[in-house]
């Protein structure tokens, strides 16, 4: 089987081409960073407006790419959602119409199940049962992977999302958008310790999280003058400190809890270089696994949607109507499960 995925629920307008012998054969990815950097935060209209410009010249260079053409296709996927409504609709009407046109399934996959199985593009896939750190823009939850599509969620924040806490403490010491990657590069410059911010619910049991006092903290932080370079750096170390220990702390309680010591960290905030390190010191500790998609499968892509699609499809999830559908919310836990099978 071979199938087109189209991503388009924040930022990024994505295309890629799956197959399910010879694996990813083309993706490609504009990002807007550029057009919503001078606001400071994405636009959801203005995000909308560039993916009906960016994702039909994608989708023909990632045709070409891969050496196919659109009726070498058994199927078109589409984020559906969770996302900003019209980002997410440039995609799916798109996709749903060139499915139309080619009398092919149209496959709707939910962006966080696409999170979670990204590294079953790599070589080495995690096994089933495993346990998922799932850290992007707007979420942060500890599920348990059970089996294709049977996920069971441990625990999530109840306020800001681990990388909306990167962003915010970014902007708040004046770094551009996304914060994320930024605070990440200056906090390698900071001291350990030189502010300690608070690690909230680590004293309780449960695998929830929160991030919103992390931005009060920093706020108080960088209104302290002088806001010289060396003082950013350790404000930038103390705020990537905090929320990582945060995650290392109830993800290492997961996998003594439920025993499952195989970990897939998926989305954005996974890319973050302090808690890859983090990660593997816990796994050397339960004598488990931690498995990453590589770097550019961590943030938003199509490959991503493309195996979570190919997999939905195998499994009779094509949508059986002409509807173009998007939500811009969905919650990941009200997916059907899948029979297991490999891509
Ligand atoms: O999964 P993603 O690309 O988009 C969604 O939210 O779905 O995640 C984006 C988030 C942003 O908050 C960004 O700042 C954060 O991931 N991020 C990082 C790093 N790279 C991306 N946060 C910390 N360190 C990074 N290296
Ligand atoms: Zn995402």
């Amino acid at each position: 089987m071979r199938i087109l995925a189209l991503e388009s629920s924040c930022d990024e307008s994505a295309v890629a081409v799956l197959d399910e012998r010879r694996g990813l054969l083309a993706h490609a990815i504009y990002s807007q960073v550029d057009l919503h950097q001078v606001y400071g935060g994405v636009v959801p209209e203005l995000a909308s407006r560039d993916h009906v410009r960016r994702l039909l010249p994608l989708v023909r260079q990632a045709l070409a790419d891969a050496g196919t053409g659109l009726d070498q296709l058994d199927g078109i996927a589409y984020t559906a959602g969770p996302g900003l409504v019209g980002a997410l609709l440039a995609g799916a009407a798109l996709a749903r119409s060139l499915a139309f046109a080619r009398n092919l399934p149209a496959v709707p996959v939910h962006h966080l199940e696409g999170h979670l199985l990204a590294p079953l593009l790599e070589d080495d896939p995690p096994p089933f049962p495993h346990l998922a750190l799932l850290v992007s823009g707007g979420h942060t939850m500890l599920i348990e992977v059970r089996a294709l599509g049977d996920y069971h969620l441990l625990g999530e924040t109840r306020d800001d999302a681990a990388g909306e806490a990167f962003d915010k403490s970014a902007k708040l010491l004046g770094l551009p958008y996304p914060g994320g990657p930024e605070l990440a590069r200056l906090a390698l410059q900071g001291r350990a310790g030189a502010h300690a911010f608070p690690r909230p619910m680590l004293d309780r049991p449960g695998f929830e999280f929160s991030f919103s006092g992390l931005k009060t903290a920093v706020s108080l932080a960088a209104k302290a003058q002088p806001l010289d370079d060396a003082r950013r750096a350790d404000i930038a170390r103390g705020a990537q400190d905090a929320i990582v220990d945060t995650l290392l702390a109830k993800t290492g309680r997961a996998m003594a809890q439920t025993g499952l010591v195989d970990v897939v960290v998926a989305g954005g905030v996974g890319a973050n270089l302090a808690l890859r390190e983090g990660l593997a010191a816990l796994a050397r500790r339960y004598h488990g696994r931690i498995y990453h998609p590589r770097i550019e499968f961590c943030t938003d892509n199509a490959a991503m949607i493309a195996v979570a699609g190919l997999l939905r499809l195998k499994a009779g999830g094509a949508s059986d109507d002409l509807a173009i559908h998007a939500r811009a919310q969905w919650p990941l836990f009200d997916l059907a499960a899948m029979t297991p099978t490999h891509v």
